[in-house]
């Protein structure tokens, strides 16, 4: 799915920026050598890197409860 018409980042590339250490959308765009331009996708990213940091957060709690 193309999250960034302007760009044309799709999931694969905006959950690479954001294994990669991006943070905010902005960061997303920078990781790919990008700036925003109509900014329509920024509500998108937004949720993309919530779900990444939720489901990164919930690994992080099974992983500890495992070795615990
Ligand atoms: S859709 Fe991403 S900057 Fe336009």
């Amino acid at each position: 799915m193309i999250i960034c018409v302007c760009h044309n980042l799709n999931c694969r590339k905006v959950g690479e920026a954001i294994d990669n250490g991006a943070s905010s959308p902005k960061e997303i765009q920078a990781f790919h050598g990008n700036q925003f331009q109509c900014g329509r996708c920024k509500p998108e990213m937004c949720a993309r890197l919530r779900e990444q940091k939720s489901l990164a957060s919930a690994t992080d709690t099974l992983v500890e409860n495992a070795i615990a």
